[in-house]
């Protein structure tokens, strides 16, 4: 059995990155690299689940990679790939296609979400998801999944998966049941707009999100037209229940100046939203400003990203190759 740590987690390149994905996920991604070998997956294969455009999905995986970089992932630490490069994601998919349930997925709140009302409309492939998500983690053994709290159903779904592969072919601890790293107060960054939602790419209003390649001016006008709440700053945690939007920004303040939601709330009760959004521009100013620059330089640069891919790649395959083999034997494939 191996009991080596390795972190696996992928990001869709489906266009601009926001701040629920930098705190949820990314900077999380550069700060285990500290700790663990690292593998970190640009997933193409996921994205064409809903229809995209190929020549944006094509600049849309470069700029997947250019923030992972410009995030601060070291491509001499960690593998940076893309998914479709390594076909085994592929293969290894099949094979848990048919150790998954039906009446597994069909309890998967997200493709509920995402297919809408008409999931006869829907792609096969969004159905399938987190079959090809779970081969993406076994594909590796990888003992650790970092990712936002909107992919704990799936991570949940992949243990079933690893377990009943695990029985079925009576090879106890041959896939390892991977650990979900989950942040604590940013695992779900709410939308700015309206606070029972998650930030996300698809919300329709920009003023919705704060991406990673936003200019100065665009955060400052974002936060400052983020909903909150026409009373003061309450005193305790207790006083913002119902007040979905105020905790949200509350949230993402004490995550961005490192204090604890107590400190900040002691700091700033009976003041207005205004003051605390004055103060939250400037640190996310500070803090995502920098990276966007970073991005913007290193698009122009896509000899460099391919040659990231490209070492991710053979890295990868040679992972993937070596544990496929093992797999296909204790399926009995020849
Ligand atoms: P994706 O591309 O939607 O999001 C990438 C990562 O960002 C996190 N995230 C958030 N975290 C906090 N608040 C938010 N508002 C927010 N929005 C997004 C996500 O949880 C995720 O960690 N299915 C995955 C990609 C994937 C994957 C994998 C992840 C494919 N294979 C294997 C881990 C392991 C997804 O669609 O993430």
């Amino acid at each position: 059995m191996s009991k080596k740590k390795l972190v696996f987690s992928g990001v869709q390149p489906t266009g601009n990155l926001h701040l629920g994905n930098y705190l949820g996920a990314l900077k999380n991604f550069v700060s285990l690299q500290k700790e663990m070998e690292c593998i970190y997956c640009v997933v193409d294969l996921h994205a064409i689940t809903s229809f995209q455009k190929p020549n944006e999905l094509e600049d849309n995986v470069f700029e997947t990679v250019a923030s992972f970089l410009a995030t601060g992932i070291d491509p001499n630490k960690s593998i940076i790939f893309n998914q479709s490069s390594v076909s085994g994601h592929a293969e290894l998919a099949w094979i848990l296609n048919c150790v998954s349930r039906i009446g597994w997925l069909n309890r998967m709140t997200q493709f509920k979400d995402k297919a809408g009302s008409d999931k006869e409309k829907a792609s096969v492939g969004l159905y399938i998801y987190p079959n090809l998500m779970a081969a993406d983690i076994l594909l590796y053994k990888a003992s650790h999944v970092p990712v936002g709290a909107d992919q704990k159903q799936h991570l949940e779904l992949c243990r079933d998966i690893a377990q009943k592969f695990n029985n079925d072919f009576n090879c106890e601890g041959f896939f390892p049941l991977p650990e979900p790293l989950i942040q604590k107060n940013v695992s779900r960054v709410m939308s700015l707009r309206d606070g029972n939602k998650k930030m996300s790419k698809s919300e329709e209003s920009d003023y919705s999100r704060i991406n990673l390649k936003d200019t100065t001016d665009e955060i400052s006008k974002k936060i400052k037209k983020a909903k909150s709440d026409s009373e003061p700053i309450p005193q305790s945690l207790k006083g913002l229940e119902k007040k979905p939007e105020a905790l949200n920004l509350v949230n993402i303040y004490s995550e961005l100046s490192k204090s604890s939601l107590d400190k900040v709330l002691n700091e700033m009760s009976g003041k207005e939203y205004s003051f605390l959004k004055t103060k939250l521009a400037e640190l996310l100013i500070n803090e995502i400003t920098p990276v966007g620059k970073e991005i913007k330089k290193l698009l122009n640069d896509k000899p460099y990203l391919k040659q990231v891919l490209k070492k991710g790649e053979e890295k990868a395959n040679i992972i993937a190759e070596e544990n496929l083999k093992n797999i296909r034997e204790k399926v009995g494939l020849i």
